[in-house]
């Protein structure tokens, strides 16, 4: 890592306490004893049901008098809707803490919950800036994915299915107060969960050490995360139950969301978001690897040098023209092989959300290491398509 040049600075805050290891599940109902008396407990509709593990929750919470309520509503790409309904039984209830459970989408809707029900508001004034979270209820998370990091980010991305929308709302007052990561919990994700939410992860780490906010405090921690897709994402596909390797990806989805607080999402997450927000049946990862390929032959030039590391730790020489290659060559890899258009994309629809994604992914679009025009945005969609 280079430090020399330029200037550096950075603030960095964190208030989450972490505890990570396969089997500390079994020890959460008396961490979470501390935190509150009556949670939310904000989930999927069926997975976990299915697993017990929601059983093992639940009773571990009754063992540690520990009240709560139930809120099993969350789908993937969750809507405004089902944040507000949340938000509402968790009022009615008097919760006095957030606890969620499963990937990105039950965290991300606990994290928006936690706002509304501290603040009586509705989620949608938070999207659009019409209000700014001043405080939220205490969260806690247990990730069951590898990908996401949203256990250990300041960052919550809502849906508004209405409106076609997809935001994100950043603040310090969402960071959850207690991550539980138990590596044991993500031994049954499908295939496809663990390779798309795999490639958010990786994304995450991409973007947050290329961006024009990068720092050198969280590029070690972005370049680990890298460094450990790339050796064991394949491995947890061929493998679903290697611990080992899960362990690796649940570590670097949490350092890829650790650097994700300083040195942001850049362009791929600004393009990504209007496509999930277009077809909800997109997950949020495959929609960024669809992106990636073309997004690095625009990019690369905005900072060869991390670009060159970037080949490098995807196996190719060190240098930044072999960047998009080594990224083509490690999506065949993890098996992803098809295009936007197989998602009902084409160039009438491009059109229509392209003035979206320039007007509502501003931050995004000016945080890349090159800036780019809308015409050059037209121009990844087209290639990815
Ligand atoms: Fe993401």
């Amino acid at each position: 890592m280079c430090v020399s040049g330029e200037r550096i600075e950075f603030r960095y805050f964190i208030p989450t306490r972490i505890v990570f290891g396969s089997g500390v599940f079994n020890n959460v109902g008396k961490s979470i004893r501390d935190i509150g008396k009556k949670a939310i407990v904000v989930t999927g509709k069926k997975h976990l049901k299915t697993s017990g593990r929601l059983e093992n929750l639940l009773q571990q919470l009754k063992e540690n008098d520990v009240d709560f309520v139930l809120f099993d509503e969350v789908v993937p790409n969750p809507d405004v809707d089902t944040v507000d309904e949340g938000a509402e039984i968790s009022q009615k209830n008097r919760c006095d803490f957030v606890l969620a459970m499963g990937g990105g989408s039950p965290m991300d809707t606990a994290k928006a919950i936690a706002i509304c029900a501290a603040e009586k508001g509705r989620i949608w004034d938070y999207m659009t800036g019409k209000r700014i979270p001043r405080r939220a209820l205490p969260i806690v998370c247990i990730p069951t994915t590898a990908g996401t990091g949203s256990e250990v980010t300041r960052f919550s991305v809502i849906n508004n299915n209405k409106e076609r929308l997809k935001l994100p709302i950043s603040s310090d007052v969402i960071y959850p107060r207690l991550s539980f990561v138990d590596p044991m919990l993500t031994l049954s994700m499908s295939e496809e969960v663990t390779k798309n939410v795999g490639f958010d992860a990786l994304s995450h780490a991409i973007e947050a050490y290329t961006s024009r906010s990068a720092s050198p405090l969280t590029d070690g921690w972005a370049t680990l995360a890298m460094k450990l897709i790339h050796e064991n994402l394949k491995l947890c596909i061929e493998e679903p139950q290697n611990i080992k390797a899960r362990e690796r990806m649940s570590l670097a989805a949490l350092l890829a969301g650790l650097a994700l607080n300083i040195g942001r999402a850049s362009l791929p997450h600004a393009l990504e978001h209007p496509l999930s927000a277009y077809n909800t049946s997109l997950a949020h990862g495959r929609g960024l690897a669809l992106l990636y390929v073309a997004w690095i032959r625009f990019s690369f030039k905005g900072n060869r040098e991390k670009f060159a590391r970037i080949a490098q730790i995807l196996g190719e020489k060190r240098d930044a023209e072999r960047c998009a290659d080594a990224m083509e060559k490690f999506l065949q890899k993890i098996g992803i092989t098809d295009r936007l258009s197989h998602y009902g994309f084409n160039e009438k629809t491009i059109s229509d959300i392209v003035d979206n994604t320039y007007h509502t992914m501003i931050r995004g679009i000016k945080n890349n290491p090159l800036p780019a025009t809308k015409e050059e945005i037209i121009e990844m969609y087209l290639h990815s398509l």
